[in-house]
């Protein structure tokens, strides 16, 4: 997200992305059996959270302090400080190891890493950092469908926050040069005085596919164990709805 929107962005995340059940019980179902969770682009903790409240050791790392603030506000009211750590920081830069079973990129935060160059930084790092034979689950929408559907996508949510009506239209479409996904945000502000203000930020996602997963897992000795379609569990197909990679780094693999 870019700088200079006039609402807090950790705030009219959450008013805007409520989180599903079948999303929540997916990650807590996963991570099942893997004491420590690196939460990589932890966002306002919102599954961090579910996490720490079932039993796990969580590091939540992001690069926007507005998104921290609310997710140590979440830690705060639950009581999970203890065992919970935030660190403020890019995922591409990442230099010190942070031992865990398991790594999650939930809610395509791998696709907002913009180049190719980048997310492979950060898969060199965590097959640095992670322990023997720990997982790195990255959860994507599935982009091959969404093209087929249409490669020029308009969603529109709507959202209170603090007695404003928000409302965003998001355009995006593909831009296969780059294999980007790229558009805009618009937002309507409605405040309770009856005035209105717009803003508009341009923002890129990465457009990632199996393959670029199987490629820059082997560069680092990494290997897909399996790859979902849903959050059910349900086995990837070109009419899935989500990529859900698991990758683990075997011993053998190890460089
Ligand atoms: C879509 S949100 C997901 C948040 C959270 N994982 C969830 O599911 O609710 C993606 C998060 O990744 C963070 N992010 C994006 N690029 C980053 C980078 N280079 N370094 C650290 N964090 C980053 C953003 O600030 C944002 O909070």
């Amino acid at each position: 997200m870019s700088g200079g929107c006039p609402l807090h962005r950790g705030q009219l995340y959450d008013a805007m992305h409520k989180l599903p059940d079948d999303y929540r019980s997916f990650v807590i179902d996963i991570c099942r059996g893997s004491k420590r969770v690196l939460e990589m682009g932890v966002g306002t903790g919102r599954l961090m959270v579910p996490l720490i409240e079932a039993g796990h050791d969580v590091v939540g790392i992001d690069a926007d302090s507005q998104m921290l603030e609310c997710a140590r506000e979440k830690l705060a009211r639950a009581g999970g400080g203890a065992d919970a750590r935030l660190i403020c920081a890019d995922l591409t830069r990442l230099e010190e190891p942070i031992p865990a079973d398991i790594a999650i990129f939930s809610s395509n935060t791998l696709s907002l890493i913009g180049s190719a160059t980048g997310r492979s930084r950060i898969f060199g790092w965590l097959a640095r950092s992670l322990q023997p034979d720990a997982r790195i689950v990255v959860i994507l929408n599935n982009t091959a469908r969404l093209v087929r559907e249409s490669p020029n996508r308009e969603t529109v949510h709507t959202a209170m926050l603090d007695g404003m009506e928000v409302t965003v239209c998001e355009k995006r479409t593909l831009d296969p040069s780059r294999m980007m996904w790229v558009g805009t945000n618009r937002f309507v502000i409605d405040d309770l005085d009856g005035s209105k203000t717009e803003y508009c930020e341009n923002v890129a996602h990465a457009a990632i596919l199996p393959v670029e997963l199987e490629l820059i897992g082997s560069l680092h000795g990494l290997t897909i164990d399996e790859v979902f379609g849903d959050y059910d569990g349900g086995p990837f197909t070109r009419e899935s709805r989500k990529l859900i990679a698991v990758l683990s780094r075997k011993e053998e693999n190890a460089r």
